[in-house]
């Protein structure tokens, strides 16, 4: 076992089987058996803030309905950086994300509370449409969910919804560009009349990473966007995050650490609702500050 650091039994806030374990006696074997939960959360390791936020996000709670699902969460995202969220399932990562673009909105019985801000902004002002919020912080789902319609109106939807172009030639050229940048122009250019829904599960995701680059936004969210995927399209679809993070701010949901790893500048360690740790990739992977992020990063938890 790894030298634990000074302990507390847990506070509340932690899930009922960590109450249940603090009655319990305290021999090594149980020290060890629940290692896991034995190591109090209190606020964030590392560097969750930087000088050139792009988005932040301050005294962030979420709840679902009774239940909350985000504990006090404080984070930065930097202009340019690719930030990748990892942590075992259910520990809130999607809802986190869905935070940053009002997704959440769409969810009746849930609640957000904080201040969360792009370039400054409060994105939860009275003033401010969710639905232009939308367009500049895009997001990337874990399955490809193209529109019923063809390649081509999947990706100029949001321009036409937008009134981003003037002309039919216009949308032509931001329809090319788009898939170009996604990389899938070369494969759909003799196809664009045909619908989205006929491509490959790596092709259709790439489709949707162009809808999202179609309107230009300033930050795009992905959920697990490779997890349906296999290695090559996978491997496409990083490349592509790495070259689109020159233009935007990526924020990216993975379960798996060797993407953080390959793709992300820093990586964010979600626990039970709480934001553990965040730091520099490198760092997170190598030598991590917390317990918690160390029993997960090797494999020990999730
Ligand atoms: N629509 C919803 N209604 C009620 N509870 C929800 C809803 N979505 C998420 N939750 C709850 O919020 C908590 C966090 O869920 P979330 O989906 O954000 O986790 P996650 O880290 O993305 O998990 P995974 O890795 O499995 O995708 C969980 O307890 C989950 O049950
Ligand atoms: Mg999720």
């Amino acid at each position: 076992m790894t030298n634990l650091p000074d302990t507390k039994l847990p506070d509340t806030q932690l899930s009922d089987s960590v109450v249940a374990n603090a009655n319990e006696p305290r021999g090594m074997d149980d020290v060890h058996k629940n290692e896991e939960f034995d190591v109090e959360i209190n606020g964030t390791l590392g560097k969750p803030f930087v000088d050139n936020a792009k988005m932040s996000s301050r005294k962030c709670d979420v709840f679902y309905g009774d239940k909350q699902a985000i504990f006090d969460v404080n984070i930065d995202i930097a202009q340019n950086e690719i930030l990748a969220m990892i942590g075992p399932s259910g520990c809130g990562k999607s809802t986190y994300l869905r935070v940053l673009n009002r997704m959440n909105d769409t969810i009746p019985i849930c609640r957000v509370t904080g201040e969360h801000k792009l370039d400054g902004e409060d994105i939860y002002a009275k003033e401010m449409d969710p639905v232009l919020l939308r367009a500049r912080v895009g997001m990337v789902f874990q399955k490809p969910n193209p529109f019923p319609k063809s390649i081509y109106d999947n990706v100029a939807y949001g321009a036409k919804l937008h009134g981003l172009t003037n002309n039919r030639s216009e949308l032509d050229d931001l329809v090319e560009k788009s898939l170009t940048r996604a990389g899938l122009w070369k494969e759909v250019k003799d196809d664009l009349q045909k619908p989205g829904t006929g491509l490959s599960g790596g092709q259709q995701q790439r489709l949707c990473i162009a809808r999202t680059i179609a309107v230009d936004p300033e930050v795009i969210l992905m959920d697990e966007p490779t997890s349906a995927l296999d290695p090559i399209a996978t491997a496409l679809i990083e490349e592509l995050m790495t070259e689109l993070s020159a233009k935007y701010t990526i924020a990216i949901v993975t379960h798996s650490m060797q993407q953080a790893a390959r793709v992300s500048n820093r990586t964010a360690y979600f626990h039970l609702g709480k934001l553990v740790e965040v730091n520099d990739t490198d760092k997170i992977f190598t030598t991590p500050e917390h317990q918690l992020t160390e029993n997960y990063i090797t494999g020990r938890f999730g």
